[in-house]
């Protein structure tokens, strides 16, 4: 986090806790905590369960796991936990112990504490495998804000756990909950699959996915341009989703040497089953990374960057998110190195690009996309 980030003060039953956002920015517009955190913190405290007896599911920046002190978390997103780290931290609280979205929780907790996520697939398939983990008379609390409720949520928690109930609102916030009954749940993979043209093959995406379901439109501007490209060694799928981008420059021979990222678990994990399964033969040629985009990279610098980069930062629609992951590309770039990035004709990113990069142009552009280059000398 920069010196220039502003943390602040968190109020809640468990105390007052220094609370920021990640990734961090100076003169921060968003808190780290919504009213659905505040909702599900009052209620827990009110049942008096112990942190040790409870699972937080979808902790967006730590608001949830630094006032409970749970068992563990269970997260899809590498931001969250690094948003969780820093916060616990800064509060002297126990690091919490995280599962990701791809693996199944710890034994049966007493109480789940859950923020509803935007994406209706993954809240399914979280319900769907917490109903197999959960005794009889465990419940689920679980909140959201309205703007991201289905009207059918209490009717979704009933359906997977058992009878729910629709409590009461606070500050454009829902709180639900659902005691675990004796039926068995219906079974939910959330896992959709397209047929990708470029590649002759189906391409699966898990749960949580970007456009698991079909070709996003910038991504195939994108696609198009590929045979255009001078070919190179390394390549680095940024922000790889479904891993698409990388999978189609393999197959067109862009480059021998992907490196898939994401700060996705689920979206990792799609990248990888796909590489498997489309080229068996190249498991060594191709390498995957989960975190906040290359922070963490260790390889030797690619020779080509390829990114349909986020324009979400959790659940706000935030060009900061495309921002923050394009700062990091020079550095991890030979010198020569290209980088090209797909995105929306009314996002901006040529001054952030020009503050690391020697060149930087636009490569193609069509009614609704631009492609910008960006090289280093
Ligand atoms: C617009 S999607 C593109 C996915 C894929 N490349 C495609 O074209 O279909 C953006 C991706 O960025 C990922 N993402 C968001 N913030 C990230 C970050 N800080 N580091 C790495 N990946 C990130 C999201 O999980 C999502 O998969």
């Amino acid at each position: 986090m920069t010196a220039a980030a502003r943390a602040a003060r968190h109020e809640t039953p468990y105390g007052a806790f220094q609370l920021n956002c990640y990734p961090a920015r100076a003169n921060e517009r968003l808190v780290a905590w919504c009213s659905a955190d505040t909702l599900l913190l009052e209620e827990t405290h009110r049942r008096g369960i112990l942190g040790s007896g409870i699972l937080v599911v979808n902790d967006i920046y730590g608001a949830l796991c630094v006032a409970l002190e749970p068992h563990a978390l269970w997260t899809d997103s590498a931001l969250a936990v690094l948003a969780l780290r820093h916060n616990e931290r800064a509060n002297r609280r126990t690091q919490t112990r995280i599962v990701w979205s791809t693996e199944v929780p710890p034994a049966a907790p007493e109480l789940v504490v859950l923020r509803i996520p935007k994406q209706r697939p993954l809240f399914e398939y979280q319900l769907s495998r917490l109903a197999r983990l959960l005794p009889e008379q465990t419940t689920v609390l679980a909140a959201g804000m309205d703007k991201h409720l289905s009207p059918h949520t209490a009717a979704i928690l009933e359906r997977y756990i058992g009878p729910a109930q629709r409590h009461r609102g606070q500050h454009k916030a829902r709180l639900f909950s659902a005691i675990r009954d004796e039926r068995s749940a219906p079974e939910y993979t959330g896992i959709a699959t397209y047929h990708s043209e470029a590649l002759s093959a189906e391409l699966c995406g898990l749960a949580n996915v970007f456009s698991r379901e079909k070709l996003d439109m910038g991504t195939r501007f994108l696609l198009e341009q590929l045979h255009t490209l001078a070919p190179a060694e390394t390549l680095i799928d940024l922000a790889c989703g479904n891993g698409i981008l990388g999978l189609v420059a393999l197959r067109q021979g862009v480059a021998s040497n992907i490196a898939f990222c994401d700060e996705s678990a689920m979206a990792v994990r799609s990248a990888s089953l796909n590489a498997s399964r489309i080229f068996p033969q190249q498991a060594r040629n191709v390498s995957f990374l989960q975190g906040d985009g290359l922070l963490e990279y260790r390889e030797k610098p690619a020779q080509i960057i390829l990114c349909n980069p986020p324009f979400h930062l959790q659940h706000t629609v935030d060009d900061f998110a495309g921002r923050h992951l394009l700062q990091q590309c020079s550095q991890h770039l030979q010198s020569g190195g290209r980088l090209y990035l797909v995105a929306n004709r009314h996002l901006d990113y040529l001054p952030t690009l020009r503050r690391t990069f020697d060149r930087v142009e636009k490569f193609a552009s069509n009614a609704q996309f631009n492609i910008v280059l960006a090289q280093k000398s």
